[in-house]
């Protein structure tokens, strides 16, 4: 740890305590600690597949029972993981906080469980089946038993509720993004290597209209040389040590 940390998590929380509006944008880096691999870091391969060749609109259409493979496979990890000191803390700054916004990159559902409320979950959620046919859409909380699940409304082939690379945001969600990083007085960046968009432009949204721009991650990232500041640690140490300082304010 090195020694700025106390005073850069000391003005954090100063900026956090006075902001009228917060938002925050988490990637893959905030449930690391929760034991979940990120995309980027080292491997990332799932039976030596890129998730880039597994999750897209061409590999369920040429191979539907694959991609369930693949997500079946991460929700049975899923199911074995709780959320980490920064989830909470995220939850607890959202009940601080009077306007107050979670965006975020996971599909784990971690946020939630955590007690986070007012989330925009940019690429959606793994947790939602969603038909490939008629768009019939459920939330389950189990690995599916079936290799491809059946739609109950039109008998289609259900697929992952989640945004596969090449498809567009959730309807809304990028809006409701950017309008809570043009609003807020403080934008936190947690555990993102800032390298998708349109999620990582939210950062300079929220510059433009006048935030303070803070990046907590242990690696250097394309946000690293503009953000107000930097907290090169990780997620679960870096966002206890913020809400202990904001109560102590
Ligand atoms: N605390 C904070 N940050 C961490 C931690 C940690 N404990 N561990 C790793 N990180 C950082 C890494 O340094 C990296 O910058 O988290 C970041 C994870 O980056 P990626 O693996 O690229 O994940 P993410 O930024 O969420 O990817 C964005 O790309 O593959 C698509 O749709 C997928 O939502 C994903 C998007």
């Amino acid at each position: 740890m090195d020694d700025s940390f106390p005073h850069n998590i000391a003005q954090v929380a100063e900026w956090l305590h006075h902001a009228d509006s917060v938002a925050v944008m988490t990637g893959a880096g905030v449930s690391a600690e929760s034991g979940i691999a990120t995309f980027r870091d080292a491997g990332g391969l799932w039976e030596g597949h890129r998730p880039e060749d597994v999750a897209t609109p061409q590999a369920f259409q040429r191979d539907p029972t694959m991609v369930w493979r693949f997500y079946n496979a991460r929700r049975s990890q899923l199911l074995q993981c709780q959320p980490n000191p920064a989830h909470y803390a995220l939850a607890q700054l959202e009940r601080d906080c009077a306007n107050f916004c979670l965006i975020t990159q996971n599909v784990d559902g971690l946020h939630r469980t955590a007690g986070s409320r007012n989330l925009i979950e940019l690429h959606g959620d793994i947790w939602i089946d969603r038909c490939w046919d008629c768009n019939h859409a459920q939330r389950v909380d189990k690995v599916s038993a079936e290799p491809i699940p059946a739609c109950p409304k039109c008998g289609g082939m259900m697929r992952p509720g989640v945004v596969w690379f090449g498809e567009t945001l959730p309807p809304g969600a990028i809006n409701d993004a950017q309008a809570a990083a043009a609003r807020c007085e403080v934008m936190l960046v947690i555990g993102t290597s800032s390298m998708v968009q349109p999620a990582a432009s939210l950062a300079m949204f929220a510059a433009q209209a006048g935030a303070k721009v803070v990046e907590i991650n242990p690696q250097a990232t394309p946000l690293t040389h503009s953000a107000d500041l930097v907290i090169a640690e990780k997620a679960g140490t870096a966002m206890p040590a913020i809400l202990e300082a904001i109560e102590e304010s």
